[in-house]
């Protein structure tokens, strides 16, 4: 493969992996901010600033490792069944992370009656996703 392939593929790794780092962590703070005492309003204020701030964070670092893994696949015409199936896990990641920016936005308005354990499954989600895609890319089985 060209260096240009490999440079485009070192990219596309560092922003999945920056990427990921956001879906893993939201959904601790969502688990958090279920957490919270009533009372701690300070608290509260606290970890939805951060849950805004990496949010916001979030959308660049998902376009660039969505952009990059397009590039080699239509650019370089790297494809295969695996592929098909890890684009099918990437529309799953898609959603997860559409409906986080959901959640925020109704822990924001105060709407959010989701337990800390309800979260606490909602946040395993990524890690069967991040499992899968990199087996079907890494080992392509098929
Ligand atoms: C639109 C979405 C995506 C497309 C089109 C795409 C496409 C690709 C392509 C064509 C490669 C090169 C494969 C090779 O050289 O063997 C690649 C590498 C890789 N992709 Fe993606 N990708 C996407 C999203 C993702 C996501 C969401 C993840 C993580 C969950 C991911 C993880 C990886 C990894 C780890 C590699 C390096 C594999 C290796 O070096 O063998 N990609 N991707």
């Amino acid at each position: 493969m060209s260096s240009g392939y490999l440079w485009l593929k070192a990219l596309h790794i560092v922003f999945v992996t920056s990427w990921f780092a956001g879906l893993f962590y939201l959904p601790r703070l969502f688990v958090n901010l279920a957490m919270v005492d009533p009372s701690s309003q300070a608290e509260h204020a606290r970890l939805l600033l951060m849950s805004r701030k990496l949010w916001r964070f979030m959308q660049p670092l998902m376009w660039l490792a969505l952009g990059l893994g397009t590039w080699l696949w239509l650019g370089y015409g790297v494809t295969g069944g695996w592929m098909h199936l890890k684009l099918a896990v990437v529309a799953v990641l898609l959603g997860y992370h559409q409906t986080c920016g959901r959640l925020l936005r109704q822990i924001e308005a105060g709407t959010d009656t989701r337990s800390h354990v309800w979260y606490r499954w909602f946040n395993e989600i990524p890690v069967l996703a991040l499992l899968v895609a990199v087996v079907l890319v890494v080992v392509k089985p098929f």
